[in-house]
Parts: C-alpha cells; sequence; structure tokens
C-alpha cells in the first residue's frame, strides 16, 4: 500500500504505473522511467472529458451498433445454450473426500461449511502454518470470525474435516511425500480456492501462488492413472478482460479467456490459470472453472470479510464516499459470499455438468448510485451524480491533500488515467451469465435482495478507509 501511495503522489507530476515501481525496483533505474509531465492530473482529467464528450456525440450511431452486433451475438449464445435444456440437476456427484485450498479465505471458508453440509462429504483443507496443528488452530480462528464461537468451533471440530499445513508454492504443496501421496490416492475432487488476491505486487508473486500453483494441483488431481480427481478452480470474471477497441463483444461461459492477457498481474495470472485448466481436460474428466462476480457480505448477515481492505469493489465504494460523489451510471452485481459458495457446490455436484466454465455473479443489477444512497446513513453524505460533475469533483479533489487517495483509486479503478472514459470501451462489452443463472434456476438456486444490514456495515466500514 506504501508503494501506490509513493506512486500515486508522483503521479501528480509524472507519467509512471504503479507495475514501474514492481518492475523496476531499484530506485535509480525506476526513475528512468519517469517523464515529466507538469499538472499531469488536470491534464488526464481533461482529456477524459474531451473522450467522454466525443463519445457523447456519437451515442446514438453507437448504441444502434451496439445493439444490432449484441443481438447477433446473443441469438447465437441462446442457439449453443440449447444443448443444455435436458438437464435438470436431480442427478448429484458423490465426491466422497475433496481437497479445498483457501479456506482460511472469505469464500473458501464458506465453501468448506458448504461442502461439509453435505452429510457424505470429507474435506481436507491445505492451509498455511508451521505445522498441521497451527494450521487448524489459524482456520479455526477464522472460521470462528465469520460463524461466530460456536459455529467456528462446530466446523473445525468436525470429524470430517482434515487440516494439512501445506504452501501452494513449494514443490509437493509444502506436504510431506506420504501426505501427498495418500491425497493423490483418496481425493476425488480438488476446490482450489487459494489465490494471490491482491491488486498489486511483484508478478513473480501472482506467478507462484496463482499459476505455479494450480499447476501443482493439477497434476496432483492427475496422479491416479486411469481414474483422475475433478477439478474446481474458483476464477474471477475479470479474465475476461477489456472490451475491444472498435467491435462489440458478448462474453459468454463458452468463451476462452483473451489472447492477450490483462496488464493487470492479478488478472493476468488468473487468466493463465484459466488456460491450465482447460488444458488439461485432456488428462482429467472434469476440469471445470467457476468466475466469480464481486463477493459481498453473506445474504445470511455475519461479519464482513476479514481483509475487507484488500477487496478492490470495497475501495472503490470507500472512494466514493470519501468523495462525496458517486456515478450514476454504474452497475454492480452483489454476489453473496454464502450464495457464490452454495451455487458452485451446486455446479460442481451436479453430474450433468463436466469441463464448463460457469459465471457465478448475481444476475441482479444494482446502480452503484443506489447501493451506496440507500445504505442507513449515507443520504445527504453522498450524492448521485453525472460523469460530466463526477469529474469535476475529482479535478477539484486535485488540490485537497486528505482526498488523495480516494483521487487515486478512483483514477485508477476507473482507467482514467489512459486519458478515456470507461463508458466508450467498457459498453462495448457486455458478459452473460444466462446459461449459468439458468443451470442454478432449475437446481433450485436464487439470488435474494440485497440484505439492508451488510449493506449498511459495508458502507459504514468505507467511510472510515480514506478517512484515516
Ligand atoms: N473476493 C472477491 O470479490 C472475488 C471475486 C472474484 C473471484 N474471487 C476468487 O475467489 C477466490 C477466493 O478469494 P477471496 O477474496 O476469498 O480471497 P482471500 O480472502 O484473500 O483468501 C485467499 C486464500 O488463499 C490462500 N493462499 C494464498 N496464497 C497461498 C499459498 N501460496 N498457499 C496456500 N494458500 C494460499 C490464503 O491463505 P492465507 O490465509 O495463508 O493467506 C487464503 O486462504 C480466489 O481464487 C479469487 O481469485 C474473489
Amino acid at each position: 500500500m506504501r508503494a501506490i501511495a509513493v506512486v500515486n503522489r508522483l503521479r501528480r507530476e509524472f507519467a509512471c504505473r504503479i507495475n514501474d515501481l514492481y518492475e523496476a525496483p531499484v530506485l535509480a533505474d525506476f526513475a528512468l522511467r519517469l517523464r515529466p509531465q507538469p499538472d499531469h492530473l488536470h491534464r488526464v482529467i481533461a482529456t477524459v472529458r474531451s473522450h467522454w464528450w466525443d463519445y457523447q456525440a456519437t451515442l446514438p450511431a453507437f448504441d444502434a451498433a451496439r445493439d444490432r452486433a449484441l443481438a447477433e451475438q446473443q441469438q447465437a449464445y441462446e442457439a449453443r445454450n440449447a444443448a443444455y435444456a435436458a438437464f435438470d440437476g436431480t442427478e448429484r456427484r458423490d465426491y466422497g473426500e475433496a481437497l479445498l485450498t483457501g479456506a482460511t479465505g472469505y469464500l473458501g471458508a464458506y465453501l468448506l461449511r458448504e461442502l461439509l453440509s453435505d452429510p457424505a462429504g470429507r474435506v481436507t483443507a491445505l492451509v498455511r502454518g508451521g505445522d498441521d496443528e497451527a494450521a487448524q488452530a489459524r482456520l479455526g480462528r477464522v472460521l470462528a470470525g465469520y460463524f461466530g464461537a460456536a459455529g467456528g468451533a462446530t466446523l473445525i471440530g468436525d470429524p470430517r474435516l482434515t487440516v494439512r499445513a501445506g504452501d501452494l508454492r513449494r514443490d509437493g504443496l509444502g506436504l510431506t511425500p506420504t501426505v501427498h501421496g495418500a491425497l493423490a490416492e483418496g481425493v476425488r475432487a480438488v476446490f482450489h480456492c487459494a489465490a494471490n488476491v491482491n491488486h498489486f505486487g511483484h508478478y513473480a508473486e501472482f506467478h507462484a501462488d496463482n499459476v505455479e500453483a494450480t499447476r501443482r494441483l493439477l497434476d496432483l488431481a492427475a496422479a491416479r492413472r486411469g481414474d483422475p480427481a475433478d477439478f474446481h478452480l474458483i476464477s474471477t470474471l475479470s479474465v475476461t478482460g477489456k472490451a475491444p477497441e472498435d467491435s462489440f463483444k458478448l462474453v459468454t461461459e463458452y468463451d476462452a479467456v483473451p489472447d492477450t492477457l490483462d496488464e493487470n498481474y492479478y488478472v493476468r495470472s488468473k487468466q493463465e490459470a484459466e488456460r491450465l485448466v482447460t488444458a488439461a481436460r485432456g488428462d482429467l474428466r472434469n476440469a471445470s472453472i467457476h468466475r466469480v462476480g464481486n463477493v459481498v457480505f453473506a445474504a445470511e448477515g455475519g461479519p464482513l470479510q476479514l481483509n475487507l481492505r484488500d477487496n478492490a469493489f470495497f475501495r472503490q465504494l470507500a472512494a466514493f464516499v470519501r468523495l462525496g460523489v458517486v456515478p450514476d451510471d454504474s452497475h454492480v452485481w452483489l454476489c453473496h459470499v454464502d450464495r457464490v459458495a452454495r451455487a458452485v457446490a451446486l455446479l460442481a455436484g451436479a453430474a450433468g455438468l463436466a469441463n464448463e466454465t460457469h459465471h457465478v455473479e448475481n444476475h441482479r443489477r444494482d446502480t452503484l448510485a443506489d447501493f451506496v444512497t440507500s445504505a442507513a446513513g449515507m443520504a445527504g453524505a453522498v450524492r448521485a451524480v453525472g460523469f460530466d460533475a463526477l469529474l469535476d469533483r475529482l479535478e477539484r479533489a486535485i488540490a485537497e491533500p486528505e482526498m488523495d487517495g480516494a483521487l487515486a483509486q478512483t483514477l485508477e479503478g476507473f482507467g482514467l488515467y489512459s486519458g478515456r472514459s470507461p463508458q466508450a470501451r467498457g459498453r462495448r462489452q457486455e458478459l452473460t451469465s444466462e446459461r449459468t443463472q439458468a443451470l442454478l434456476g432449475r437446481m433450485g438456486f436464487g439470488w435474494p435482495p440485497v440484505p439492508r444490514a451488510g449493506q449498511a456495515d459495508m458502507l459504514r466500514a468505507a467511510a472510515d478507509l480514506f478517512s484515516r
């Protein structure tokens, strides 16, 4: 975070990217990458504004071309989805023993609970720690944090749960050969939920945590010759990448990750991990990918994500609360963590589905502005504004040192450092999850409305982030 603050400060007068700092960690090398641009932020905002006006001038023609192109692609998508018409979701797989990574994480903790809710299920959780006991104690603390002392104790004490100290970065997953061998022999499914989800850092770290780790787990799944384990990668909808420059694209579950990998190291490493899983479809009977949207508070209530400050959506919310404005043309798809875990378990356990990519997101679109302004305590504190007014606010914030963090977050989060308004490019790509929603619907799954308590808690926490 300190590195980001440094780069954000430099960006006021120089053109540079956060990745420059990681790619050129020696100060002298980093300095060579800086291109002086006095008054850089005012210029950036002025360029974004003129790009926005140009886009608006072309809007009628843009919308007509967009509607035409997307309608055609939608038709082709629906035709492909017809292959799933007979799926009714009643036939379930019996995995017996599953290996779960990332159980100390937000989604992983809920996925662990979900897997154990199947009375026939047994789970081995691979958790970082000095030894099995330490790993178990740490997982126990996380579970108590999310599910309360009693709920956490029940889960960690469940005799069907085994905790193994391991590290996905290390050969053999950091397990002893005996433990590794026993897992390779016994596990029927791998649920790979662990990831380095930082939004900045050295690429080598993302590669080790997200790509090499996936390769090691795929090897483990393939170890039982002739009878491999199923593999379920928890991925992110961000892998769908940037919108095309001059055409329109409906991104569906059938789309592989783009040929050009993303600049963002987290996203890039998740794209590479997906490629590995797709390539493993020859060796494994079922190598599936679950691309997840913005994970927020649980629909059933409970505490917010313990490492909430690392969550990109939360940081952006916090920035808007700090600035006192929120754009009125952005949408959010809020995916409740407990419902995401349930959806993944349902899709993974459906015997009729193999080698699939799913889009696990709430199909319900809320506007970001409604989400923020309708939360308890937010009325009057944050105003919904058009994009021009948002740019006005950002421009004023340049001269307000106390807005530094919120300003930098918004410039980065909305891709404004590029000098372009996000709408023109963003609207060239439409993401769909219709097929996944239909499959889930046939298994009785639906997304509940936004729970008011979770919304209020999240915005209260957001109000705190940039005010320190
Ligand atoms: N949160 C979201 O909004 C969101 C959205 C889309 C997709 N996803 C995906 O959902 C998954 C879970 O995300 P999350 O937000 O729940 O993450 P999180 O809370 O940050 O948890 C990450 C988990 O990965 C583990 N991990 C990381 N590196 C590891 C390593 N080398 N060895 C062993 N364990 C390691 C962490 O273990 P430690 O406790 O030891 O650090 C932790 O359990 C990720 O695959 C992510 O890409 C999340």
